[in-house]
């Protein structure tokens, strides 16, 4: 059966398409087609932006805790529809029941965590050096805010965005991976609902976009800020175009992460984290688990536990109870996958377990270990896909090095009892991430935390602590409240005196700081 072109006119004409121009969305367990959808064109994009700089307007001068209403009721849209979400997802990405439910969950909680900071846009308060004067800062939004989000969190990574731009006061445009529509188009529908319930302006829209239109909204002028999620080759080519119009950028980008075994870790942590880490989602999230660092003493019994652990992961249909690793996003990824496989061995790896498609072929494959060395310089590389490399060490200050010795800087590991070594691989020579955990694996932060990375993973933070301030420019205020104009730095500038002093007179100020003596209440001394 040929599948329907979804008009664009069923999404309130907010999501704009053109029926020529169609994208069409597998379903990575099957191969077969979910829908056809038409994608934007550039008319739409500038339409689009034109609206978002408009409503951008009305919304900023709604409070901002009334603009977390908006997220409140999104926010109890997904908890209702919980388990219909996490099929969809499961349906467009092939990820686990339990992991699509994980991703539904990340985004309540992101609302959640949205509608409480909406009433804690707070800036700070300093001390002035001038007397009666206050010195303090103030947030206000950027303006539009595009979002450029991958196709492996098609939800989450959404929200961590929306949800803050929105409570900042910014318009909203979403361009989502062109692999999953199906769940974007179900997000804007159940977001113009939200609008419409609330009476708001729309401030939420929904781009499917070419690369070539995806290009333009980057390079747009009226776009205050960008956020992308994504590789590190297109996001340096996004950080440039935005950074040449002097924009904003978040850039969340690829991770090369590792987890350090010590020699006394608690195996029966260490192993569950790295089989999570390695396999969950199929090795496709940034923050997967791609290196293990094992002390070369263990090196043979802990990578023996660790195959023994492989080989009970159940490969299988993602909506399966039973299943713990469901297919690769497409039949690009398992090319990926195999000529991966081909350069490890060319460079000396060994394959532990896996390194094959798997017998159900179509996308799927087995999840691999490979026997490594930290020389080989396919190392350096994010391979997105469930290859995981164990390496063995001698020592752990040394392996730290090693460790850091990569181009991304994500997410990062550390699994032992030595308080001494944990404080190590924290202290600013440890761990050079944006994450760096403590018998907790690489993968699965939660949202209350700043999310990103170092290095090419861009900088960027996104969700929790204190990422909200990425999307509001800063405004730094002082208010004289007195009845003099006393200089900062004590400088004197006051004409009179000056015109005093040329013609003669005595009051030159032995002080540089005399002018205080304008002030109504000066103080008495000023001894340095
Ligand atoms: C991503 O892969 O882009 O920490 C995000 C995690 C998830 C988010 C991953 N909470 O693994």
């Amino acid at each position: 059966m040929q599948p329907q072109i979804i008009p664009a006119s069923q999404y309130n004409g907010i999501w704009h398409g053109n029926e020529k121009n169609t994208i069409t969305s597998i379903n990575p367990t099957t191969q077969k087609p979910l829908g056809e959808f038409a994608l934007c064109d550039p008319s739409h994009c500038e339409k689009m932006i034109e609206q978002a700089k408009k409503n951008q307007q009305l919304w900023r001068n709604i409070p901002a805790p009334k603009r977390g209403e908006l997220i409140r009721i999104i926010g109890e849209k997904f908890r209702s529809h919980k388990e219909s979400l996490a099929q969809l997802i499961t349906l467009e990405v092939g990820k686990i029941t339990q992991e699509a439910l994980g991703e539904v969950q990340e985004v309540i909680d992101m609302a959640e965590f949205a509608v409480g900071q909406s009433r804690m846009l707070y800036g700070k308060t300093m001390v002035s050096e001038r007397p009666d004067h206050r010195l303090y800062e103030q947030w206000h939004p950027y303006g539009v805010c595009g979002i450029i989000t991958a196709f492996n969190f098609p939800m989450a990574v959404w929200a961590w965005n929306a949800f803050l731009a929105l409570i900042t006061g910014n318009t909203i445009i979403w361009k989502p991976s062109l692999k999953t529509p199906l769940c974007a188009i179900t997000i804007q529908k159940m977001c113009q609902d939200a609008i419409q319930e609330a009476g708001f302006p729309n401030v939420i829209s929904l781009l499917t976009a070419s690369d070539a239109l995806c290009e333009q909204l980057v390079n747009h002028k009226d776009i205050d800020i960008i956020s992308f999620t994504g590789s590190c080759s297109v996001g340096q080519k996004v950080g440039t175009m935005v950074q040449s119009r002097f924009g904003q950028c978040i850039l969340e980008l690829g991770g090369n992460n590792a987890i350090i075994v010590d020699e006394d870790a608690n195996l029966d942590l260490a192993i569950p984290a790295i089989v999570f880490g390695a396999a969950g989602t199929s090795g496709q999230r940034c923050t997967t688990t791609r290196r293990v660092f094992l002390p070369k003493t263990q090196f043979e019994s802990i990578s023996k536990k660790l195959i023994q652990a492989y080989q009970q992961i159940r490969v299988g249909l993602p909506d399966d109870p039973s299943t713990l690793m469901g297919p690769l996003i497409d039949k690009q990824a398992v090319t990926h996958f195999n000529q991966t496989i081909g350069r490890i061995k060319q460079q000396g790896g060994k394959i532990l377990c896996g390194g094959k498609p798997h017998a159900m072929k179509l996308n799927f494959v087995q999840p691999t270990l490979i026997a490594a060395s930290n020389d080989m310089p396919i190392l350096q590389e994010e391979n997105f896909a469930p290859i995981c490399y164990l390496i063995p060490y001698t020592d752990l200050k040394q392996v730290i090095c090693e460790h850091n010795n990569v181009p991304q800087g994500l997410s990062s590991a550390i699994f032992t009892n030595s308080l001494q070594n944990a404080e190590y691989f924290l202290s600013a020579n440890g761990s050079d991430c944006g994450i760096a955990n403590v018998n907790i694996g690489t993968s699965g932060a939660e949202i209350g935390g700043a999310f990103g990375g170092e290095k090419q993973t861009g900088g960027g933070r996104e969700a929790g602590s204190d990422a909200w301030q990425s999307y509001m420019r800063r405004q730094t205020t002082t208010i004289n409240w007195g009845n003099a104009l006393p200089l900062a730095q004590g400088i004197d500038f006051n004409v009179q005196k000056k015109q005093s002093k040329t013609s003669n007179t005595s009051d030159t100020p032995k002080n540089p700081r005399s002018h205080r003596k304008n002030h109504k209440q000066p103080p008495k001394t000023e001894s340095k």
